[in-house]
């Protein structure tokens, strides 16, 4: 199969590597934040403005992870959300859920111009768009769910797109930013009087409540007052988090485009196919074009190289772009379609989470920011109620059952995978689970005819992983942790990588 783009972010490949210092002794701080996403930055942004010391800590590099990989959409109107809030928890909440969104676009506007970031920031209009009978039947469930919430929408029959629409739902004044060069700005207003940016450590867990120990891989520990854990999915498993979600992959791909060509504002479909449409100025004075979609489980397609196929072709054939661009993200899936944003559990003063984005993360991160700023500041939020982390879980919809079963079949069904299989049966470019001296192995081999083994049980919770073709990674179906294929972490909850299981 040939895929056209370079496989990397846009986000990151315009901008420069950053190099902040590993954690290489103890230092003592007032907050602690772990992960250095949108939700993470802003976070320790807003802390530092109201005088506390932080500590910003980042397994990765700043803003390389999920929030590199997004389409960058600062949204209120969230696809399609109104109708179904309403129906699942009322009428107050649904409207505080649109509130508190706008609240942060606002917020994140006022922080680009009061620290003047050049980041492509610029308000747009956003449509949610159907292309058929059922479609049209949704758009216009949510324009009335939504005009009775109070929120500024509004239904029109046709948008700035090359492809037959049925008619769309649109909320004005909404943004479009690229988010690294955010991260990297606000990152830089960090380190001094106190505070500290450390990449490339990664923390294993927190002990204590307040002072907190923040226990990295390599040794040193952060003490803190307070600890905010913005890891996407926590990566402390204490509060369930990864039972109350479940994990969702999507795919972008980007060309360059005429910039008179380029669609004005901010599009999405409905619908299982749908495509999420934005353009973005880029530095040498162009236009990229980005389409992403294709979402599913993860772990749970092996030959995700056919979804960028799908959303090449279809950028190919509807713009008559060619990719230039491909990357895929991941984000977790609330069941009750709330985030999660307070304490760890009932039991914890000191430590906070903020997770459960549901794939609109830009917005939710900065509220999150505000969320968990003012509670750690001891000023009483207007949302902190609407998306306390330790509000009773769905366990019994639908969604959550069938995907808590699902978790519990894999756990033993995928056992069974491989079985007859030995490390020799893997060919070029191929990964595959197959057994050795009877371990479950996840063996791939590169081009070069190189083979590389590693235990196939996630060391997160006992899982078994699968193969990613497109990422060449080995991805965890129960709770979306990610690997090379060396083992390493590439994304959590799972903090140790997988064990190395050589076949000789
Ligand atoms: Fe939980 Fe793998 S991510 S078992």
């Amino acid at each position: 199969m040939t895929l056209t783009g370079r496989h990397i972010s846009y986000w990151i490949d315009s901008t420069l590597p950053s190099s902040y210092p590993t954690l290489s002794q103890d230092v003592t701080v007032d907050v602690a934040v772990v992960g250095a996403g949108l939700a993470g930055v802003t976070t320790a942004k807003l802390l530092q403005q109201a005088g506390k010391t932080v500590a910003l800590i980042e397994a990765d590099r700043i803003g390389a992870g999920v929030s590199g990989h997004t389409t960058a959409k600062v949204a209120a109107l969230q696809q399609l959300i109104y109708a179904d809030l309403i129906e699942q928890h009322g009428e107050e909440k649904a409207r505080l859920f649109g509130e508190s969104n706008r609240a942060a676009i606002a917020r994140l506007a006022d922080l680009i111009t009061a620290e003047n970031i050049d980041c492509d920031f610029e308000r747009k209009a956003n449509y949610t768009f159907a292309t058929d009978t059922d479609g049209l039947t949704k758009v216009k469930d949510e324009i009335e769910a939504a005009q009775r919430l109070g929120l500024p929408v509004s239904f029109v029959e046709s948008v700035d797109l090359p492809l037959p629409v049925s008619g769309a739902i649109v909320m004005p004044d909404e943004a479009q930013f690229h988010p690294r060069k955010f991260m990297l700005a606000i990152a830089a207003t960090l380190p001094g009087n106190g505070s500290h940016v450390f990449e490339q450590t990664r923390v294993q867990t927190v002990d204590g409540e307040g002072p907190c120990r923040v226990i990295t891989h390599n040794g040193p520990t952060v003490t803190a007052q307070d600890v905010v854990i913005t890891t996407n999915l926590p990566i402390l498993d204490i509060g369930l988090y990864f039972a109350k979600t479940y994990p969702k992959r999507s795919y972008i791909v980007g060309g360059r485009i005429a910039p008179e060509q380029a669609p004005k504002d901010m599009y999405i479909g409905v619908g299982e196919n749908y495509r999420s449409i934005r353009s973005t100025p880029t530095d040498d004075g162009g236009t990229l074009l980005l389409v992403g979609g294709e979402g599913h489980k993860v772990g749970d397609d092996s030959a995700t190289d056919e979804r960028f196929q799908r959303l090449e072709s279809y950028l190919q054939k509807t713009f008559g772009v060619e990719p230039a661009y491909r990357w895929s993200t991941q984000d977790y899936i609330s069941f009750d379609k709330l985030p999660y944003i307070g304490p760890l559990t009932p039991a914890h003063d000191h430590t906070y989470v903020a997770t459960g984005f549901s794939l609109w993360g830009m917005a939710k991160s900065i509220l999150s920011a505000m969320v968990l700023s003012d509670r750690i500041l001891g000023i009483a939020n207007p949302w902190a109620d609407l998306y306390e982390s330790t509000r009773p879980a769905p366990f019994v919809t639908a969604t959550s059952i069938q995907q808590n079963l699902e978790v519990g079949t894999r756990w033993v069904g995928d056992r069974f995978k491989g079985l007859f299989d030995s490390p020799d049966s893997v060919g070029p470019g191929e990964g595959k689970l197959v057994t050795h001296k009877g371990s479950k192995i996840a063996a791939y081999r590169d081009d070069s005819g190189q083979l590389h083994t590693v235990s196939a049980v996630c060391p997160h919770l006992g899982c078994i992983v699968a193969w990613n073709q497109a990422e060449n990674s080995w991805d965890c179906p129960c709770h979306g942790s990610r690997f090379s294929c060396n083992g390493d972490v590439l994304h959590g909850p799972a903090v140790k990588p997988l064990e190395s299981k050589p076949c000789d």
